[in-house]
């Protein structure tokens, strides 16, 4: 149990919490403890009543004429223009549409355009798997002339040198959500004539994120974390202004042309950001993104930075004294100004665990190998969710409910 000391701790911090009241603007399963606002954010009432007139009223009634009645031509960028003041961007330099991983394939295909004669696109080994996975097949299309070169993060910097085109890394890294030195590394690449490319998946709604004062090049990030968009929500991307008008799109779709609607033979592309759209834009996705977005207008992103360190820290505290005896390995950073807005923890049964963790009330998500990851999302969780989760844990570890055959069986998602 909480001590009562401890419980009128957190209920001190609730009480004085200047975000108290943002728990009201979402849906929360009553008795849940929903710590995987990191995986896919929790909905957004306000989008649930978007979606509905989206559906009802703009597609049910509108049919194909709300392409010009209403803003689905112009959602993609207004999504951006949201979230260009969470990331440090400017508002004509953010885009979104398509996934995350899609967008990394045209940025990466565009630095390498921009860096002729540089072969090497270099990123550090156990970054997340999709950012790897899509590099390598970039670079095995062009037949050797590119190669990706996968790196120890503390080789890193010095492994950057006038073969490499492009740094891809990830900036809260989705395992042990330590933070990288943007501005840092940035600068590094560039004054190797390298660019920087920096996944926010972990980052943005999370921290602030400072991509024009770090210099960075380009970015891209979900919008189902931390920007509480919905399962799959589109992704976005960013490039600064000044590489605009030499960004050289690969999937040259239609809708990323000067001119769709002239249905002209040759591609010419749009300018500055709309370029990077391919296909026709996922209005219903798009529209939730932008409701949900809604939800950040008037928040201080300082405040949100400083209750999900709080609450990373006190999630260490109340476990550290327990987590040798229960086998548990912390693998996150203990210092919050590197770690973002998750902690996770390793254990050999770490799927058992997770799987029982949920059947008592307690949401959390599991990597392989070994890694349960508890996410911190400062617009919807209380300090108590911290001290109960703690609670749920300890009687779980305690019990070994995790050894029970019902928890040890795999579903595809994890
Ligand atoms: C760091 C990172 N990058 C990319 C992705 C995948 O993004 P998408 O599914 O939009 O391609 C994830 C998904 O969890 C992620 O954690």
């Amino acid at each position: 149990m909480t001590s009562s000391f401890r419980r009128e701790r957190l209920q001190d911090l609730d009480a004085r919490d200047p975000l108290a009241a943002m728990r009201t603007h979402f849906e929360i399963p009553a008795g849940l403890i929903y710590l995987d606002g990191n995986s896919l954010g929790a909905l957004p009432k306000r989008v649930a009543d978007r979606l509905e007139s989206v559906i009802r009223h703009e597609w049910g009634e509108g049919l194909i004429r709300s392409w010009t009645q209403t803003d689905w031509y112009e959602l993609p960028r207004l999504v951006g223009e949201r979230i260009a003041p969470l990331i440090g961007a400017a508002a004509d330099e953010v885009i979104a549409t398509d996934s995350t991983s899609a967008n990394l394939f045209k940025l990466a295909a565009a630095a390498v355009h921009m860096r002729p004669g540089r072969k090497v696109l270099l990123t550090e080994r156990g970054n997340f798997q999709t950012d790897v996975y899509i590099l390598e097949s970039l670079a095995s299309m062009f037949r050797g002339g590119i190669i990706l070169r996968v790196i120890e993060r503390p080789e890193l910097i010095a492994a950057i040198d006038e073969d490499v085109a492009l740094v891809v890394l990830t900036h809260v890294h989705y395992r042990t959500g330590e933070i990288f030195d943007m501005a840092g590394v940035t600068a590094a690449a560039q004054a190797r004539g390298a660019l920087a490319l920096w996944d926010l998946s972990h980052s943005a709604g999370a921290l602030q994120v400072d991509l024009n004062g770090a210099g960075a090049d380009m970015a891209v990030g979900c919008g189902y974390k931390f920007l509480n968009g919905g399962p799959g929500a589109p992704a976005y991307l960013f490039a600064a202004r000044r590489h605009h008008e030499q960004l050289r799109q690969p999937l040259s779709g239609w809708a990323g042309h000067a001119r769709p609607f002239a249905f002209e033979d040759r591609y010419e592309p749009a300018s500055a950001m709309g370029r990077f759209l391919c296909g026709s834009p996922p209005i219903l996705g798009l529209a939730a993104l932008h409701e949900a977005l809604a939800v950040f207008a008037g928040v201080n992103m300082a405040d949100i930075r400083a209750k999900s360190s709080l609450m990373g820290d006190l999630f260490i505290e109340l476990l550290q004294p327990d987590c040798a005896r229960f086998g548990l390995t912390l693998v996150s950073p203990t210092d919050s100004r590197i770690r973002g807005s998750h902690v996770s923890l390793v254990h050999p049964q770490g799927f058992a665990i997770t799987r029982s963790l949920a059947a008592h009330g307690l949401i959390c998500d599991y990597r392989e190998p070994g890694a349960m990851r508890f996410g911190f999302s400062p617009l919807y969780l209380r300090y108590q969710d911290i001290g109960r989760a703690i609670e749920i844990l300890r009687h779980v570890m305690t019990e070994q409910l995790y050894n029970q055959a019902e928890y040890q069986r795999r579903h595809a998602v994890t």
